[in-house]
């Protein structure tokens, strides 16, 4: 077993921020001690990694991509390996991706079909949460067994009719059944029904631009459908995660739930930090590359999100990263903005944008640690394996040059996606050398890793259940 040994760098995790040497064997981090000490002159190794200056942090864990998804008429651009590899670029050494049950069709079969895309591909590990499109009993029945293999959250969906939707029976079921097994539902909080009738009065009045998908996914149709997920919820006596918030009024929502004391947790991502219903508007068809759902809002919302990241009413960020080119696939929908394929590239910049949160002052580097790794690990049944830096951890460990200036780019990326929504941006900070259970799998611009590396996580329950 080779050791490693990272020498000099600021640890920084959700609870701390130190100077201390960290020494991995294996794939574990097995001690962690001031530099200089007789603890850490005992720390010998095979490689010394020098982070003097920079810091050392948990590997990412994005708790929501979507690789290879089949959505809109098209497939997400990236696949396992791909897209795995661009998180590993961007500091993220575990992702939670979703697969599909579909419609008349069981649990099992989507999730067999799930690992057989991710397994021997990815090069960093990776967990799964379940997509419920089909509520039966035998559905129903099927999820205990899932979270016995440690797959223990299920999404819904409250939009998509016709595609993913379940009406509110169907997610009250599946939520007393997530209550009695361990389970942690997930729902995608807009209200399907009401939206697909203003996508019909829209396109009947020839408003068929990309900025009209903004328009009718409004704010309250999240909110009203946030409200309804938590009472349901409430009523089941099941917690609830609800999915890629972005509206202030479906964020009021969760922060009056979680006033309650209910169990009600929400994640919001980078995007809606970031990005607007101003490049909705973008000249032209560009506004298809910032199609998604929820959709971006105006600006005045990013406020209100940055708050709630503060006073932890949004408690994770993760990505829906779900990337289609704007060639071919965006395009599908010129001349109907309801024929966009939804979703955006992201799983390779989070780590950078948040950063960059930290250094325009809207959250603490702890703080970043805790929305970006620790508490998504937590959440989804993986701390302390993942998510933090400890005797015991998986050695998925980052070395964080903070000072490195960097302009996000489609021609530097690593997604397999033609675009870049932030194309242009200045950022400040970088992952610098990335170690996925120990192994170096990106060092100062060089990819090391390996297709088949990252190994399926089985996870336990949601640990933040009151
Ligand atoms: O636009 C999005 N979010 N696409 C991915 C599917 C989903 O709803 O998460
Ligand atoms: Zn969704
Ligand atoms: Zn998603």
């Amino acid at each position: 077993m080779s050791r490693t040994v990272i020498r000099g760098g600021t640890v920084i995790t959700a609870a701390d921020e130190l100077l201390a040497d960290v020494l991995i064997d294996g794939e574990q981090v097995v001690g962690l001690a001031l530099p200089g000490s007789s603890l850490s002159g005992s720390f010998t190794a095979d490689t010394v990694l020098d982070a003097t200056g920079k810091y050392v942090i948990p590997g990412g864990v994005d708790a929501h991509t979507h690789m290879e998804m089949p959505f809109g008429g098209t497939f997400a651009s990236d696949t396992f390996e791909t897209g795995t590899r661009a998180a590993a670029w961007g500091g993220t050494t575990t992702i939670i991706d979703f697969p599909i049950q579909t419609v008349g069709g069981c649990l099992r079969e989507g999730l067999d079909a799930w690992h057989a895309k991710a397994e021997g591909n990815c090069a960093i590990d990776y967990g799964f949460h379940m997509i419920l499109s089909d509520v039966t009993d035998s559905s129903l029945k099927e999820m205990e067994a899932l979270v016995g293999e440690g797959v223990t959250s299920f999404k819904l969906f409250m939009a998509y009719p016709g595609v993913f939707y379940s009406d509110d029976g169907r997610i009250l079921r599946a939520m007393q059944k997530a209550g009695d097994v361990g389970g942690l539902i997930m729902i995608h909080t807009e209200n399907g029904i009401a939206i697909d009738v203003l996508v019909e009065q829209a396109l009947a009045r020839g408003h068929t631009d990309p900025r009209y998908h903004g328009d009718v996914r409004h704010a309250l149709l999240e909110a009203e459908a946030t409200h309804r997920a938590i009472q349901l919820a409430r009523v089941a006596g099941a917690p609830l995660y609800v999915v890629h918030l972005s509206a202030t009024e479906a964020l009021a929502e969760i922060a009056h739930a979680r006033e309650l004391g209910v169990n009600a947790f929400a994640e919001t991502c980078p995007q809606y930090l970031f990005l607007s219903t101003d490049d909705l508007a973008r000249p032209g068809f560009e506004g298809a590359k910032y199609v998604c759902s929820t959709p971006l809002r105006p600006v005045e919302h990013q406020a209100a999100l940055w708050r709630g990241l503060r006073n932890d009413d949004l408690s994770v960020v993760s990505t829906d990263h779900c990337p289609f080119c704007f060639k071919g696939q965006k395009e599908m929908g010129i001349g109907d903005f309801s024929k966009i394929p939804n979703g955006l590239p992201g799983v390779e910049t989070r780590m950078d944008l948040l950063h960059q949160a930290v250094v325009e002052g809207h959250i603490g580097r702890r703080r970043w640690i805790e929305l970006a790794c620790a508490t998504p690990a937590r959440m989804f049944g993986m701390y302390p394996r993942k998510g933090t830096i400890a005797p015991g951890s998986d050695a998925d460990v980052v070395i964080y040059d903070p000072a490195a200036r960097r302009t996000l780019s489609a021609t530097t990326h690593h997604m397999a996606v033609d675009y870049s929504p932030y194309e242009g941006k200045e950022t400040v900070g970088r992952a610098e050398t990335v170690l996925s259970r120990g192994r170096v799998i990106v060092d100062r611009g060089e990819y090391l890793g390996s297709a088949g590396h990252g190994r399926f996580v089985p996870r336990g329950t949601c640990q933040y259940l009151r």
